[in-house]
């Protein structure tokens, strides 16, 4: 079975926002969600806490964070905030839109939070991280709180079976709302590229942005370092648009109206059984693990 819960575990309250800070001060890592998963924060301005995230994740370290900004003005302190990059701000934070911008040398980001790139990865998100990196006064780098290569957490729960006593809090405020990655979008002076696609349409960037936006083919060298290579991937194959349930598969479900051989699933999650979407999303990672420990050998997915 799973690793048990130890007690580095915290309800979402002012105990655990001040002790968070206390933590993160002294240079250690705290998970806590974002609305769209959760994340293992350290100060962003900190080299040795930094390098605690990619020794926590065992993330290669050519990979960059994200920086959690408490509002636009945290922002535009630590990068340069072209016209189109304003509007998206205005338009899309606090919410699950990630920019790349240029980033402002000696403004005290540490290099490993970017990988030694010359541009930085800003997102303001809703909620507590939000909030925490307000009393910090300082930007959270933080990374989905998982393992590296494997499905970013949506419960405090699944970021303990993943990194378990590697991270000193996990403060639990139940299942994020949005249930996948931000949309990242890198913004030039002259382009728009969408390195990520998340829950923010291209529709919407682009109407807001007044340009058009190019999009990052799958493995291309402009897609975010982090998905050149498998990523979001759970340990048991999964095997998409399947039309029957092979004997000892799981099944990820999806709708009212089951595939053939469903009843002899060895597990079964339903993604939405009304067929909603945005439920669907929110879903996702946490049945995709659940389907993952089932001891199924290959998960099918309607
Ligand atoms: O929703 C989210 O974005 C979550 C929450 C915790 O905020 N964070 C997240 O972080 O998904 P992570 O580390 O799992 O994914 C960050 C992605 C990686 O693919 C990374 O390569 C890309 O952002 N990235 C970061 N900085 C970048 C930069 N300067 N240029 C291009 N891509 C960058
Ligand atoms: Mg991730």
């Amino acid at each position: 079975m799973s690793a048990t819960v130890t007690d580095n575990i915290m309800p979402a309250n002012e105990s655990a926002l001040q002790r968070a800070q206390k933590l993160l001060t002294a240079g250690r890592l705290v998970a806590l969600p974002t609305e769209t998963v959760y994340g293992l924060a350290a100060d962003a301005c900190n080299g040795e806490a930094v390098a605690r995230i990619f020794s926590a994740k065992g993330r290669p370290q050519f990979n960059p964070l994200i920086c959690h900004v408490s509002d636009a003005d945290m922002a535009a302190q630590y990068a340069h905030v072209n016209a189109p990059a304003q509007r998206l701000i205005d338009a899309f934070w606090p919410g699950p839109l990630t920019l790349v911008l240029p980033l402002k040398k000696n403004a005290g980001i540490h290099p490993l939070v970017v990988a030694g790139l010359d541009t930085i990865a800003l997102r303001q998100p809703r909620g507590l991280m939000t909030e925490l990196v307000d009393r910090m006064g300082t930007p959270l780098a933080a990374p989905s709180a998982n393992a590296s290569g494997k499905i970013s957490p949506t419960t405090a729960r699944a970021v303990q079976e993943s990194l378990g006593d590697k991270v000193d809090l996990i403060i639990d405020n139940g299942l994020c709302a949005v249930g996948l990655e931000s949309t990242i979008v890198k913004v030039e002076q002259e382009q728009l590229t969408l390195l990520r696609p998340g829950s923010v349409t291209i529709a919407e960037l682009e109407k807001v942005s007044q340009m058009n936006l190019l999009v990052a083919e799958a493995g291309s060298a402009i897609q975010a370092p982090g998905m050149l290579h498998s990523h979001y991937a759970p340990s048991s194959a999964m095997r998409l648009g399947a039309k029957s349930v092979e004997p000892g598969e799981a099944l990820l479900a999806f709708g009212p109206n089951r595939i053939a051989g469903s009843d002899q699933a060895v597990a079964v999650a339903n993604l939405s059984s009304t067929g909603n979407l945005i439920e669907a999303a929110a879903n996702l990672f946490s049945m995709m693990n659940q389907l993952d420990k089932s001891g199924a050998t290959q998960i099918a997915v309607e």
